[in-house]
């Protein structure tokens, strides 16, 4: 294996590690590392662990421990990384059993990985970074892998919610907010960079803010949004992007997306800004966990169902065809068959584009935990059955609705299946396979454009179309 600066990043969990590893690369990037195609051709190897659930952890464990026998054997020069949410919440603990670890980098400490790295390779064994940044404020700049049309930006950091469930707030650490001017900057300059869509991420947006002061300080959600909108207005008006993408200038902020928010505070001034920011793309993931009341409430969720309800319905009378999912937790502790039928009801009635669906996991340090675990495996293996097959019926039928319709997609690149194919996503985020007319450009180039694509066929996970013009 030869000295040269590689790096492999395995990433696990949510958009949030998605965004850590985008930064450790570029990072590396920086340093003069470059990435490897493989993790056994690479000379540094971290992985980016997720430990919302116990399967999770399990996996990230699994996976960093398969390079423990021949690893370093096989490439001498091989240093090793754990990073992300195991790392911060199992701090030292992680290099027991694990002697082949190089070091450890918690959430809070990414931008410290250069450092960590050459400290490394001048020879310093079991490295510790798991400290939480003392500082009050949060300022980055966005790194994205140039020539990306798509970027994730985050606008805060941590969460205060306290989910009785949840890992989170400890992996994460306490809420702090960039500065909104700050964000769109950043933004503005991945725009003029080139980028179209930004996905503005935090573990609860809607709390954007709070830690500047808030509404009266300037500094909320939708404020956010309404100056990335106005930001990006002006940008077309004055001539400096082009929408069309014609005369060769970058083409603008196309489309924002958010994730995550909580019901809680999903007010109408949300709505609002769904109603009328052309750019916030019509798509709401908006995690409910539970159908129940009671549930709810010892989830330390509570927002009445009806009133979730009536929130929804409202978005779906002001924003025509939006695209709704959210995520569903089955099993957790109390949870009776009329629960559960709770939860099954609510898929009913609002009839989600998606759910993202799990069973209850019991994590180390959480409020749940003094509820105990007391759903058997079994039941909450045929819950969880029994809520995919009805909202699988429930999405085979709304795609099968959107047959013979025209939708915009945005080209993400070949299909994995048929290379000839291109891969994308509608703006609720349902793949569409499609094919391209005879001689048009290949899937590759039109990566990062905007291309309208009739549906011809659907199953419940995806849907298959033919691009109409190019
Ligand atoms: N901040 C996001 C969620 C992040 S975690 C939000 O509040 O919406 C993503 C999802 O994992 C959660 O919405 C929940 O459905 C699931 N989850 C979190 N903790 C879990 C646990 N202990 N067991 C099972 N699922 C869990
Ligand atoms: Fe976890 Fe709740 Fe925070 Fe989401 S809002 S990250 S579920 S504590
Ligand atoms: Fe997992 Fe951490 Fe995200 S626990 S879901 S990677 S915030």
């Amino acid at each position: 294996m030869s000295e040269e600066k590689s790096f492999y990043i395995k990433t696990f969990g949510c958009q949030m590690n998605g965004h850590d590893s985008e930064r450790m690369a570029s990072l590396l990037t920086e340093q003069g590392y470059k990435p490897a195609a493989e993790l056994d051709e690479a000379n540094l190897v971290i992985f980016n662990s997720c430990s919302i659930r116990d399967k999770s952890e399990q996996k990230a464990y699994t996976s960093m421990g398969f390079l423990r026998k021949n690893g370093k054997k096989k490439n001498p020069n091989l240093k090793i990384g754990f990073a992300g949410c195991v790392a911060q919440q199992d701090r030292e603990e992680v290099f027991r059993g694990a002697p082949h670890l190089d070091f450890v980098i918690g959430t809070d400490s990414i931008d410290q990985l250069p450092e960590i790295v050459h400290r490394v390779k001048n020879g310093e064994e079991k490295i510790l970074q798991v400290g939480f940044d003392p500082a009050n404020d949060y300022s980055i700049e966005t790194k994205v892998t140039s020539g990306k049309s798509q970027a994730l930006v985050n606008i805060m950091k941590g969460c205060d919610n306290f989910c009785s469930y949840c890992i989170v707030p400890f992996t994460r650490g306490r809420e702090k907010s960039r500065q909104l001017q700050e964000v769109v900057q950043d933004v503005k300059r991945l725009v003029l960079g080139g980028v179209v869509e930004v996905t503005l991420l935090g573990q609860n947006v809607n709390s954007y803010g709070k830690s500047l002061g808030g509404k009266e300080a300037g500094a909320s959600f939708p404020l956010l949004l309404r100056a990335l909108q106005a930001m990006a207005d002006d940008l077309d008006t004055r001539g400096i992007t082009d929408p069309t993408g014609r005369s060769g200038k970058p083409r603008g902020l196309r489309q924002i997306r958010y994730t995550t928010s909580h019901p809680k505070d999903f007010d109408e001034e949300m709505i609002e800004c769904h109603a009328t920011l052309s750019r916030v793309v019509p798509h709401l993931h908006l995690p409910v966990q539970s159908g129940s009341g009671k549930i709810l409430k010892r989830m330390k969720r509570y927002v009445p169902i009806s009133l979730y309800i009536e929130r929804l319905q409202i978005l779906r009378e002001r924003v025509r065809g939006i695209a709704i999912s959210t995520d569903l937790i089955v099993g957790f502790p109390g949870e009776e068959e009329a629960d559960f039928e709770a939860t099954m009801k609510l898929v009913e009635t609002i009839r989600y584009d998606n759910i993202f669906a799990y069973t209850y996991s019991p994590r180390p340090g959480t409020a749940a935990l003094k509820f105990g675990d007391t759903v058997p495996e079994d039941v909450k293996k045929d819950r969880f059955n029994r809520l995919m097959n009805r909202q699988a019926e429930i999405q085979a039928e709304l795609n099968r609705s959107r047959v013979g319709v025209v939708e915009q997609i945005l080209v993400e690149g070949p299909s994995k299946s048929n290379p000839r194919m291109a891969t994308g996503r509608t703006l609720g985020l349902r793949t569409v396979n499609f094919s391209l007319p005879e001689g048009a450009l290949d899937p590759l180039q039109l990566q990062g454009k905007f291309i309208p694509v009739r549906i011809v066929d659907s199953n419940a996970f995806a849907l298959k179309g033919e691009a109409q013009i190019l």
